[in-house]
């Protein structure tokens, strides 16, 4: 097998969010009008925000540059009460927000054990308190959520949402779901958006992963709530003047972008059974609900690291997330030629290794 040439583009895996705006979303923008959305007076966002808030079901969004930002702006907001930060551990709010929420909000993060991201119920009755300190304990300031979880794109049942929401109504606290991929999960559980965004009192979603606009996500909860989130969203920079340039990409996606989303499942579908045909190890094809797959190779007896390299050599961008894991993302790039093209590389290499491909 050749390495590929300049003339072959690369198969880029690495994320949804490497998808470029459609031509009806370039064409939005130029006709989109505009104004100062730093004074609150852009329509195309005023448009979009309330477009993405009765899609979830709540009364009023606020568009934001990204996920991170809109998590962190939302925790602030429920953070009347300073304490603990609860969530599964292996959410992106804990992983991959550079301890915003210690940093940046001054809160405490309590990681619970999960599965697939579902957070273990018992651990969550074990660390649950009513807001505000005690003479011997943090409160709970907020309960995060994450579906779909990023690594591995696996779906929070409604029952384990409704389970969550219940207890921590039952005490005062707040729930956020970061919802980035909600549009995923929602396909995949063959429910409306606003059916799982009804279990969070405050809910992000993400524009520019697979729906496939450049810039932005969308925080949507109560009223009040969106106006302090207005506020944070100034002290953190995120004021945009003429957003509504972005903004119009994102009335695109909400209205063009969500049902190809099922294409997106069915080819990572596609590409976990021709890899767990390869090696039923490297992947489990039950896990795979929506667009991402994680292929563990520790039985290649290579690392994630240089398995990267390899494919990248290759033509195949993904991205290694741990020793022994790597995360696969599908996207609108991507077709069912391109996972047939992906099988084939991935087991040449597999086949032949280690000394032709991962010598030296
Ligand atoms: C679950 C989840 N939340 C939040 C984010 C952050 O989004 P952004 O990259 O726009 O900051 C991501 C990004 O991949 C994500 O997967």
């Amino acid at each position: 097998m050749q390495p590929l040439t300049n003339a072959q583009s690369a198969i880029d895996l690495r994320s949804d969010t490497v998808t470029k705006p459609t031509r009806a979303m370039l064409d939005r923008m130029v006709t989109a009008e505009l104004g100062d959305d730093g004074r609150g007076d852009d329509p195309t966002v005023e448009e979009l925000e309330r477009v993405a808030a009765a899609r979830l079901g709540k009364e009023a969004g606020l568009f934001l540059p990204s996920g991170t930002m809109s998590n962190h702006v939302a925790i602030l907001s429920h953070a009347i009460f300073k304490g603990e930060v609860v969530g599964e551990a292996s959410s992106h709010i804990f992983r991959s927000e550079m301890g915003g929420l210690s940093l940046l909000a001054g809160l405490y993060a309590r990681p619970l054990p999960g599965q697939a991201g579902a957070m273990d119920l018992d651990a969550l009755d074990g660390c649950l308190r009513t807001p505000g300190v005690t003479t011997h304990a943090l409160g709970t300031t907020v309960v995060c959520m994450e579906t779909t979880h990023s690594m591995g794109g696996a779906v929070l049942s409604l029952d384990h949402m409704r389970a969550v929401s219940s207890k921590s109504l039952q005490l005062d606290v707040p729930v956020h779901l970061d919802g980035a991929r909600i549009f995923n999960a929602a396909i995949a559980l063959g429910v409306t958006a606003s059916a799982i965004a009804a279990f969070a009192d405050s809910v992000t979603f993400c524009l520019s992963k697979g729906l496939s606009a450049p810039v932005g996500a969308v925080l949507t909860g109560p009223r009040p709530f969106i106006e302090r989130a207005r506020g944070f969203r100034k002290m953190f920079g995120g004021n945009l003047r003429q957003a509504g340039l972005l903004a119009a990409c994102g009335l695109v996606a909400l209205e063009q972008s969500i049902d190809r989303l099922a294409d997106d499942h069915l080819n990572a579908r596609r590409l976990a059974d021709g890899l767990h045909r390869i090696d039923p190890h490297l992947v489990s094809p039950a896990d795979v609900v929506t667009n991402i797959v994680m292929v563990h190779v520790e039985t290649s007896g290579t690392d994630a690291q240089q398995w990267t390299r390899v494919l990248s050599d290759h033509g195949v961008l993904t991205a290694p997330v741990s020793k022994h894991a790597l995360r696969f993302v599908t996207h609108r790039h991507v077709d069912a030629s391109s996972i047939e093209r992906v099988i084939n590389v991935f087991e040449e290499i597999y086949r032949t290794r280690p000394a032709t491909f991962f010598a030296g």
